[in-house]
């Protein structure tokens, strides 16, 4: 399984490139905003170079399809490893595999985005889409089984054999991010913090001070005057 970072902050994704944790970037426009890339070309651009070669998923910030597919061609033409993201309707409804057909036609890599059911995911896939991102948070939210989109999703392309991966995103808690490994998720993109919850338990850490307080008493003993060696 990879694993994405899914935040636009310069010195978060810094910290964590060379930790070989690092398999790719997602944002959106909250993220980016959030994280105060508000010039658009200007932070896709600093992003992409910094994680280069790994994908960098960008998602497109129009509601109208033919506007989204011209957008969807400049952004990959600011970095070899720009992934666009298409959701899979627009906020009106409008399906939009067609705009995710036509650039995985041209050669630019699509992650269909907003991802909330299982029937999304076949069109998603049917459309050619390199990645789809279900959003497992939002689907709890709702009061859906995350687990079981995820591992039908996986299912289904795998009986099928279609070649999107699937990213699992919207992640809230540890849980959501062990929910997502063990449906089979190809992929889980998470908030930075959460490589650090997963990195911590209370024992491990009493354990490693119990080691380093006996290697300090060793190291004592063994300088203590008229000691034999
Ligand atoms: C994934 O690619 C999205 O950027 C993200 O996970 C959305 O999560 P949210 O529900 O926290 O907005």
């Amino acid at each position: 399984m990879q694993i994405f970072l899914d935040s636009a902050s310069v010195s978060e994704i810094e910290r964590w490139l060379n930790s070989g944790l690092v398999d790719g970037v997602t944002t959106n426009p909250s993220i980016m905003y959030r994280d105060g890339l508000h010039h658009l070309e200007a932070g896709t651009k600093k992003l992409a170079a910094l994680i280069d070669p790994l994908p960098l998923s960008v998602e497109v910030t129009s509601n109208d399809t033919e506007e989204m597919y011209l957008q969807a061609k400049r952004f990959a033409a600011w970095g070899d490893n720009i992934v666009v993201k298409i959701p899979q309707i627009n906020q009106d409804g409008v399906p939009c595999y067609g705009v995710i057909h036509r650039l995985e036609e041209d050669g630019i890599r699509v992650n269909a985005t907003v991802a909330l059911s299982l029937s999304q995911v076949i069109l998603s896939a049917k459309a050619g889409a390199t990645y789809i991102s279900i959003f497992a948070g939002r689907i709890i939210d709702e009061g859906g089984n995350a687990g079981d989109v995820v591992a039908d999703a996986v299912e289904w392309l795998d009986r099928w054999q279609y070649k999107s991966l699937i990213i699992v995103g919207s992640i809230r808690t540890v849980g959501d991010v062990l929910t997502a490994a063990m449906a089979g998720a190809h992929i889980v993109t998470m908030p930075p913090q959460f490589l650090a919850k997963m990195a911590d338990h209370k024992y491990t850490r009493d354990t490693v001070r119990q080691f380093m307080e006996d290697a300090r008493k060793a190291t004592a003993e063994m300088e203590r005057p008229g000691k034999p060696r």
